[in-house]
Formats: C-alpha cells, structure tokens, sequence
C-alpha cells in the first residue's frame, strides 16, 4: 500500500506517546510531523514530552510547537492522569532535539498547500491548531484526505456527563472542525474505553525487550496508578493510539456516518458531540464515528509497532 501521508496533533500525554510510537515506524505511514498543543499539560511540557519521544524512539520528524490556549476557553490540563510532566513514569536521556522553529498551525498549512498527495491529518488532543490552520487558509481542505481525531463519544463524556477531554478542552476548534466539509472519522470513548491497559498486556509488551516496550512498560504503569486512583480503573483506556490503529487497518474498528454536531451552548452539555446515531433529525451525515472495536487485532497491531523498533 502506498505510504499515506499523515500530521499527527497531540498533546502528549502518556496515550498520544504510544499513538507517536505507533505511528514512527509503521511502513505504511509517512508521518511529516507533530504539531503540538496544550491539553494533558501546558504547552511548555507537552512540547518537551513529544521531542524525549522522538528523541529516545529516534523518530526523526519536525516537532512544531502550536497554540498554547484554547479559542475562547481557558487551558484545562489533566495532570491528575498524566502528572506534574504531562508524561510521569519515564527518566528521559539529556533532551538535545529542538523544536522546528515554524509554529503548528503554519507547518500544517504549509505542508497541505506543498503535497502533491492529500494529507491525513490526526489529532489526538484539542483540535485548537487545526482549527485555526482551517480559518487561516481554508484552501488546506481541498488538500486533506481525512482528519481521524481521537475525541467525543456518542454516550457518556469522562470530564463532564456530557463531554469528552479533547473536545471541552475547546469547543469552539471542535465545531469549526466538524462543520469544515472533511472527511471525519471520530474515534470516541466507545470504544476506546474498550482496550485498557490490564497489567497483562504491560506484561505481553514488556517480553518484547527493546526500547519502545521499556518506554510503553514504564508509561503505562505510572498510566495505570493514575487512572486507578482517579476513576478506579484497572486497566487504563488507551485512546489515542487507536486512530493510527485505524490507519494500519481499518478493520480494527467499525464506523457509522451519522450527522455530529458539537455543542456550544455554554450549558450542562458544552462540548458533547450529538451524535445522531439514529438519524432522528435527518440532518446531512458529516462524521464517521467508531462503533465498535476488534480488542484483540487492536492489541496485536500494538504488539507489531513496539517489535518494529531495535
Ligand atoms: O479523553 C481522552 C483524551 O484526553 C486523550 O487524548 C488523552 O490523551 C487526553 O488528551
Ligand atoms: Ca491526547
């Protein structure tokens, strides 16, 4: 198959480092760069956490640090998750990568105008840089194959009832997002809440011996004390690495196209993604959403990244 060219937004974050790990080595993949915002941490410790995971996985790709603040909302990070760091649980070598020095929403405007094939772009956080890549120069849509998010759910939120992290850290982004005529694939807490890190699966990683499976050993241990002593999970959910899965193999999930609207109404449900999974309100269908997941596949084509690395 052809390399599909792909940016990846994030905001790492102890899940987005597995998407990057997932991402960095896949021969089907031919990642251009990460874009960097707030989410997880602020955007001083989100950017340093993605170079010491480019750097330690020697994926060698520009890092662009992006916007530090939400379109209208001020930064919410999560710290009770992923720590004082953004990415507690793993003792980096001396940081010498430096950030590329052009800003997140121009390295995607400028990699979209200059490719000669669509570009997939992935976020993985909030969606504030390619929102604003969007609003800046609105002629990136034509080029862009799909824009796969890991964000929302068609059910139950997990920083509010209503609504997921990367969407109510910034509504607003979200919004101009999905009412951008792309092509959207929204992979939510259904089914991300499915594949959860039990201490099994750290074990089946840990046997692999190599740098990505002490990376991914550590992140997740520290991952799960967090979740544990926050929701009580056993086994964290790992969101985020579960669009890169999609992009190795679509199979791995289900989708529905259905109409998804975000909400903006600064009420009890600011930033649920309505997903009008049963098409009451005959409105044009606009996303993609993941349905259901294959756990095991999932879990194999984890498996395969980490053995991809020395
Ligand atoms: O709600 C889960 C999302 O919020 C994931 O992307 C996680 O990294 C956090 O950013
Ligand atoms: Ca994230």
């Amino acid at each position: 198959m052809a390399n599909r060219k792909i940016i990846l937004d994030c905001d790492p974050g102890h899940d987005d480092a597995i998407a990057i790990l997932l991402a960095g080595k896949n021969p089907t993949l031919d990642l251009l760069g990460l874009t960097i915002e707030s989410g997880n941490q602020t955007l001083d410790k989100t950017g340093r956490n993605a170079l010491n995971i480019c750097q330690f996985l020697e994926i060698d790709v520009p890092v662009c640090l992006g916007v530090e603040k939400p379109i209208i909302k001020e930064v919410e990070i999560c710290d009770a998750i992923h720590g004082e760091t953004g990415l507690d649980g793993f003792d980096f070598p001396r940081l010498k990568k430096q950030f590329d020095q052009r800003h997140a929403v121009n390295f995607i405007i400028e990699s979209i105008l200059s490719s000669k094939e669509k570009i997939t772009v992935i976020t993985t956080g909030p969606m504030t840089n390619l929102a604003l890549a969007i609003k800046l120069e609105p002629k990136i849509i034509e080029n862009i194959e799909e824009v796969v998010l890991m964000g929302g759910s068609y059910q139950n939120g997990n920083v509010s009832p209503a609504a997921e992290f990367n969407i109510l850290c910034d509504p607003e982004a979200a919004y101009i997002v999905f009412n951008s005529n792309l092509k959207i694939t929204m992979i939510g807490l259904d089914v991300t809440r499915q594949v959860l890190v039990y201490p099994n699966i750290i074990d089946r990683m840990d046997k692999i011996n190599n740098k990505a499976s002490l990376l991914f050993t550590k992140l997740m241990t520290v991952f799960n004390e967090n979740q544990k002593r926050v929701f009580g999970f056993l086994g964290s959910p790992l969101h985020d690495p579960v669009t890169i899965a999609y992009l190795i193999d679509p199979s791995v999930i289900e989708t529905k196209l259905v109409n998804c609207t975000i909400d903006i109404s600064h009420g009890p449900s600011y930033g649920r993604t309505n997903c009008d999974i049963f098409d009451y309100l005959k409105k044009p269908k606009n996303a993609y959403i993941a349905m259901n997941i294959d756990v095991e596949k999932f879990w194999n084509i984890i498996e395969k990244g980490i053995s991809r690395y020395k």
